[in-house]
């Protein structure tokens, strides 16, 4: 038996981005974000609330940094979702996180989290949802110690958790289950 649970923006699981930018004063800003996600090859895509100090950031210096929140640093990442840098000028050094610039983009790097991509903005729009903006993947930082011994990103090591948007709970990603193209390839013989 199935229920009907109406219109709602239901999935899971769902990211925690840190989308960290600079301000006029170049004041580090993050927030977090759970509607944003990879939307093409070089490409990744947000959704921001239009009165957050991020919108505003972004749309004077075309840059931001989006990195992978790690359970290590749950605290200062859901801190980043509740604080805005538009009514706390000091959000960020309150994390007690740091930030270097970034030698790609006009945004800071959050040395403490373990896998960031480096974006400059190419599209920056109002829709009917709000602002909307594409960046272009100009680079990728990761800790060295989250890669395996081929030099890949190894999941199990990035301590990554996700958004549950139905509870609003953070969850530990569990073990791996499956490979991608193989685990159903048998199927593809019957
Ligand atoms: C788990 C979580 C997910 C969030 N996802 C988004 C999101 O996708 N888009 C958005 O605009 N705000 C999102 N927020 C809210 C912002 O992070 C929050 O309003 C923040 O204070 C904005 O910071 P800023 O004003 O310094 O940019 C989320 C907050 C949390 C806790």
């Amino acid at each position: 038996m199935k229920k009907d649970l109406g219109v709602k923006p239901y999935l899971f699981p769902m990211p925690v981005l840190m989308i960290a930018t600079y301000g006029d004063d170049g004041a580090v800003d993050v927030m977090n974000m759970a509607w944003g996600g990879i939307c093409g090859h070089d490409m990744v895509s947000l959704n921001i609330d239009d009165d957050h100090k991020t919108s505003e950031n972004i749309r004077k210096r075309h840059a931001f940094t989006l990195s992978v929140a790690d359970i290590p640093h749950i605290e200062a990442a859901d801190f980043f979702g509740i604080a805005s840098g538009n009514k706390m000028p000091d959000k960020f050094e309150r994390s007690g996180l740091t930030a270097e610039k970034s030698q790609k983009v006009d945004a800071p790097i959050v040395r403490e989290f373990p896998l960031t991509l480096e974006c400059e903005v190419v599209e920056d729009k109002m829709e009917v949802y709000g602002h909307h903006v594409i960046g272009r993947i100009v680079g990728v930082l990761a800790d060295t110690d989250v890669l395996d011994e081929k030099g890949y990103v190894d999941p199990t090591k990035l301590n990554a958790f996700v958004f549950d948007q139905f509870q609003s709970g953070y969850y530990a990603i569990g073990e791996k289950v499956g490979q991608a193209w193989s685990t159903g390839a048998p199927l593809m013989k019957k």
